[in-house]
């Protein structure tokens, strides 16, 4: 009998019998499995399944079909392939079309402007998942790149034990603009020796934190999701800052562009596109004196009472979502950064955070904020006396990703009033952080109404010296 099956598998009909009768098995469990999940009882399941869970668990269901394809088709359509297979789509002849245009060239000069890496975003891509409403703006050179300059798109990311912050933080970027171009160099501290540590080191967490980045590096090698994930895992307990250091050090072997996060800033989808930007636009090299960029900005910070319909009111009014500031410090939670503010600083770096920022005020450097956060951080938290989570410090009301019709902005600096000064004496500041009239956050505004907080905004754009200055692109 099975002499006979494969003597038949020879043959090309009995081969398409066999095949279909297989992707009709995988409809049939991934259907079963979907039931499974959504039986799972809600506390085994805190969060929704993230999208690399879904990919793991359907590249597990159809891994048998996809084993005989080359890898070739599976890597160049990295996104239609997964898409297709979950809506239970035919998988198509196209898929060597050449759209893998985001391939990161470890080590490689990046003389290719108007062609390949940096050309426009492939078309598979801009179908969307389910929460983009509209198609990512492709990248694009916009000024020529100096001859030497590796433009490999890569992101570092410091972890330890934070599983659950670290799993939000993947899924984030996988969900950002772009993402699928970009190499990711994973590096996880080691458990620590001393016991008084042990006490507050989340042995599960740890441990699941390194599963996780295994199975991105396994889905990365058969081209779903990143391009490429470098996974390292210290044996022993450096420390964050060292652990920084060694992430941000082994990005920059692989690119002269770097996004450097921890393991709990949440990246918004258009959060690569502005970190490239810096570069595609040519400002990286025509300003000297620009160090870095964050995603995260001090605007619009979270707040217990109700005041997020009023923060998007001031966006829109105040025009803040294509605008940024310069200002003199390196602000952690989320940045980018390239080869000259590397080479300068790096060597000597501690790996904290304050001494980057030290860095960039003493040699009078600058640092790209934008008005609305492209991230937010979803870790840091104050606590009280008693021990007990009080409030998220540097969590933000709202973030880029609460508004529509990103993909039109054109980043816009935004004039400070006195550059030698930091930004909080900016009236600007004071309002994205407190609302008009300094405390609009508390008390100030709650017994009134949306309309009139519109007409105290309106008037304040109207008592500037250009007004003109408060329209926003997107
Ligand atoms: C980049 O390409 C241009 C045109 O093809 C060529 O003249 C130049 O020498 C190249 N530069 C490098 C660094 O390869
Ligand atoms: C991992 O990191 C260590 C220290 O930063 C480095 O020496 C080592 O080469 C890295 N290993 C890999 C496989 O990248
Ligand atoms: C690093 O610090 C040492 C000692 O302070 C100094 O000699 C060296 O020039 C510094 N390197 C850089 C790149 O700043
Ligand atoms: C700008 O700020 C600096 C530092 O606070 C101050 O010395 C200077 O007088 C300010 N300039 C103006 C024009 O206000």
């Amino acid at each position: 009998m099975g002499a006979v099956i494969l003597a038949a598998a020879e043959s090309p009909t009995v081969g398409r019998r066999r095949r279909r009768i297989n992707v009709l098995r995988s409809i049939v469990i991934l259907a079963a499995c979907i039931v499974a999940v959504a039986r799972l009882p809600r506390l085994q399941v805190p969060t929704q399944l993230s999208l690399y869970q879904q990919q793991i668990v359907t590249l597990a269901l159809s891994g048998s079909s996809s084993a005989g394809s080359s890898s070739s088709s599976s890597s160049s359509r990295r996104e239609g392939s997964i898409r297709t297979r979950t809506s239970g789509g035919s998988e198509g002849g196209d898929s060597s079309s050449g759209s893998r245009t985001g391939s990161v060239k470890d080590g490689g000069s990046s003389n290719d402007s108007g062609s390949g890496s940096t050309g426009a975003v492939p078309s598979t891509q801009s179908a969307g998942e389910e929460q983009s409403e509209e198609s990512p703006p492709s990248l694009q050179l916009q000024a020529e790149l100096p001859p030497d300059f590796r433009f490999n798109r890569v992101v570092a990311i410091v972890a330890y034990d934070r599983f659950e912050y670290f799993r939000q933080v993947i899924d984030a970027l996988r969900r950002a603009w772009g993402s699928e171009e970009y190499t990711v160099v994973i590096a996880i501290d080691g458990p620590p020796k001393d016991e008084q540590q042990q006490q507050h080191f989340n042995r599960q967490g740890w441990a699941d934190t390194v599963a996780y980045s295994e199975q991105l590096a396994w889905l990365a090698e058969r081209g779903q999701g990143f391009a490429a994930v470098h996974v390292n895992t210290s044996a022993a307990n450096l420390g964050l800052w060292a652990n920084k250091k060694r992430a941000v050090a082994a990005a920059f072997q692989l690119s002269d562009f770097v996004v450097v996060l921890e393991d709990d800033v949440t990246l918004e989808r258009d959060a690569l596109r502005w970190f490239e930007w810096h570069i595609t636009s040519g400002l990286a090299f025509t300003r000297p004196e620009l160090a870095l960029a964050t995603c995260w900005s001090a605007s619009f910070p979270y707040w217990p009472a109700a005041v997020e319909g009023r923060d998007a009111l001031a966006v829109r009014e105040l025009g803040l979502l294509d605008k940024y500031w310069s200002d003199q410090w390196a602000v952690p939670w989320g940045w980018a950064t390239w080869r000259r503010t590397w080479d300068a600083v790096g060597a000597n770096w501690t790996g904290q955070d304050a001494d980057l920022g030290q860095a960039v005020l003493s040699r009078g450097w600058r640092e790209n904020i934008p008005l609305v956060a492209r991230c937010n951080n979803i870790g840091s938290v104050g606590t009280h006396r008693a021990g007990q989570v009080d409030q998220h410090i540097h969590q933000r009301a709202l973030t880029s990703g609460s508004f529509r019709g990103l993909a039109t902005c054109q980043y816009r600096e935004l004039q400070r009033a006195n550059t030698s000064q930091h930004t909080t004496f900016e009236p600007l500041y004071a309002m994205v952080r407190q609302g008009i009239e300094g405390d609009a956050r508390a008390t100030a505004w709650s017994g009134k109404g949306m309309g009139e907080y519109r007409e105290a905004l309106r008037a304040w754009v109207a008592a500037q010296p250009d007004p003109s200055l408060y329209h926003s692109s997107c």
